[in-house]
């Protein structure tokens, strides 16, 4: 096992490099079972869920890889499609159920394992299934594994009963090569959405109002593409935002989607965070002491779940107090009572925590339990007193490339240990 040791303190100095989208990527490589043709995707991160979905790839007859040791670029070649998505690989990242529309698009069956709950929720598929349902599949539930049949998928008008990332990233991947249009109603429209809908266009899709709630789709008799390079990771650019503005530091973040990030950005400003935008990077700073903040949780553009966990870290420590309403998963607090043994005063109810600022934490032992709570702890712990030892550090690996890499390079006192 491996653990992050993080002496805090550190005001951090420096130039941080945002890495490629996490949850832009995986979307856009799972959509290579769509493609006649090899392609190779730039700006991909090397992070373990990537290699989740190259190894699940590979078993589906698009062999990925990287390709090179340490580079950002992943080939998939084009070999025969095998229609089963075993659960030794769903079960590590959910995720994977995308591919059952691309795979009912090719072959007119599929066998994929239905993924569980995980530790941020229930977070249950049927919007994904039925819409598929709408679109032409038949699909049962057997042994775990959901069993999807059709003669050939067809477009139909679709509205989900809220707005789903992953839901309107399946239905995009299902309904490129369906037959006739499909329209996506009530999507959400998240900026990894328009990510994936520009590779398939590029490909040759016929995709309309990607960054809107409703999408067109017509089907296309056949996809190929060659390169395509990844956005930036916002979570990724918010979390080093966050980590420069906890520990009153002045970084400059090389690649940071500012636009993508505006609800972050304002809400930091609120608290007292500045931002100095250039073309190429963004410069944060903090002077003042932090002020507290209300933020609730919503779709883009609102303010992102995926940043709640970082956010609460800052407001620990900022003048007076702050509420934080969760309204996208039904247990993503996770980080609470890790950062109150690092001395944080937050009361939890139900789906909203009110947490009173205090003078400063103290560096703890603590757990890490899902991805952006890990990335929480890690924030508290730059600005802790004492030495923070952050534990089941692989959550993290799923979603930050050598994030202690990065921070160290800014001056903070970060190590990666083994136990
Ligand atoms: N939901 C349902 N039924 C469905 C689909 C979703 O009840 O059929 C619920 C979920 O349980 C959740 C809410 O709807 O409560 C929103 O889920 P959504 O489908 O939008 O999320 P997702 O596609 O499962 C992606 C990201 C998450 C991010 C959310 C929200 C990827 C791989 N994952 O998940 O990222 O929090 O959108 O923005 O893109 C992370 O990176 O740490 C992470 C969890």
């Amino acid at each position: 096992m491996e653990e992050l040791l993080i002496d805090g303190g550190v005001p951090l100095r420096g130039d941080i490099a945002v890495s490629g989208s996490k949850n832009a990527a995986l979307p856009i490589l799972f959509s290579s079972i769509l493609l006649d043709a090899p392609v190779t995707f730039h700006n991909v991160p090397r992070l373990r869920d990537i290699n989740t979905t190259n190894a699940m790839l590979e078993v589906l007859g698009r062999p990925a890889r990287f390709t090179d040791e340490t580079g950002h670029s992943v080939r998939v070649e084009i070999e025969t499609l095998s229609p089963e998505a075993p659960y030794d690989l769903v079960k590590t990242m959910r995720a994977s159920v995308l591919v059952l529309g691309p795979l009912l698009a090719r072959l007119g069956f599929a066998r994929v394992a239905l993924p569980g709950g995980c530790a941020i929720g229930a977070r249950p598929v049927e919007q994904h299934t039925r819409a598929l349902e709408k679109m032409g599949a038949e699909l049962q539930l057997d042994s775990g594994y959901i069993i999807g049949r059709c003669k050939r998928l067809h477009g139909a008008d679709i509205t989900f009963d809220f707005p789903t990332v992953g839901g309107t990233e399946h239905l995009i991947m299902a309904a490129v090569l369906a037959d006739g249009e499909t329209i996506l109603r009530n999507c959400a429209r998240e900026p990894e959405i328009t990510d994936l809908a520009n590779f398939l266009k590029a490909c040759g899709a016929n995709i309309s109002g990607q960054d809107s709630d409703t999408i067109h789709i017509r089907g296309v008799s056949s996809l190929s593409g060659s390169e395509y390079r990844v956005m930036p990771d916002r979570v990724e650019a918010g979390t080093f935002l966050a980590a420069a503005a906890i520990t009153g530091g002045d970084c400059k973040i090389l690649g940071c989607p500012i636009e993508e990030l505006t609800a972050v950005m304002t809400k930091m400003g609120e608290m007292g965070v500045s931002f100095d935008p250039y073309a190429e990077s963004t410069r944060v700073s903090r002077t003042a002491p932090l002020r507290g903040a209300d933020m609730t949780t919503r779709p883009y553009p609102g303010f992102p779940t995926d940043m709640q966990a970082q956010l609460m870290a800052l407001m620990s420590l900022a003048q007076g107090s702050s509420t934080v309403e969760e309204t996208i998963f039904e247990n993503r607090f996770m980080h609470v009572p890790e950062l109150a043994r690092m001395g944080a005063d937050i009361r939890l109810s139900g789906s909203r925590a009110v947490i009173r600022g205090v003078g400063h934490l103290v560096g703890a032992p603590v757990m890490a339990s899902d991805l952006r709570a890990s990335a929480s702890l890690v924030i508290a712990g730059l600005a802790a007193r004492g030495q923070t030892r952050v534990q089941r550090i692989y959550h993290l690996d799923r979603g930050y490339e050598h994030i202690e890499r990065k921070l160290e390079a800014a001056g903070a006192r970060i190590r990666r240990v083994k136990t």
